[in-house]
């Protein structure tokens, strides 16, 4: 089992204005996958509300994999590939990259999300949009490579 955490960025979830329908999106899909949730949280737009919460999970839990949602756009308070990058020590294109090319043919909106995938020690930080729907397609892209990709951090040999 992977063990995952979710990590919703948003001001209008965060002060409850909002329900969090993309973070239980999240949670409904890797029920359905090898994941096992161990943490849930919201967060509003702040780069380091953002920071604190992934270096919480990166350094004090033993999390395999963080899905964020939202903050990703072009927004003026669209911070969250930021905050992904500045606690992370290396990066993953592939998997945004993946992202947005698949997403292209499900809409042209797809390349406005600058979302970002990096590691942090043993933990794998992926940002995801903001929207339910896009949150299902990009996870639908990059859940069959995360068993290896986990297995990798731990030291497991190449497939
Ligand atoms: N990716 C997929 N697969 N499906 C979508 O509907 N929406 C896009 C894009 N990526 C979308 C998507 C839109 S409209 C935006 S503005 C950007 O993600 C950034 O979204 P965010 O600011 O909510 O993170």
């Amino acid at each position: 089992m992977i063990k995952a955490a979710i990590l919703t960025i948003s001001d209008s979830c965060a002060v409850g204005k909002r329900e969090d329908i993309s973070g239980h999106t999240i949670e409904e899909i890797l029920t359905g996958h090898e994941f096992q949730l161990r943490k849930k949280r919201v967060v509003p737009d702040s780069h380091e509300a953002i920071v604190k919460e992934l270096k919480y999970f990166s350094d004090k839990t033993d999390v395999d994999v963080v899905f964020t949602t939202g903050g990703t756009g072009l927004g003026p308070r669209d911070v969250t590939p930021e905050a992904t990058k500045s606690v992370c020590k290396r990066m993953v294109p592939g998997l945004a990259e993946m992202m947005r090319t698949e997403s292209l043919k499900k809409t042209p909106n797809a390349m406005l999300s600058r979302s970002v995938a990096g590691i942090r020690h043993k933990t794998l930080i992926i940002n995801l949009p903001g929207s339910p729907k896009a949150v299902k397609e990009c996870l639908e892209i990059v859940l069959p490579v995360l068993p290896h990709a986990v297995d990798m951090m731990h030291g497991g040999g190449h497939k």
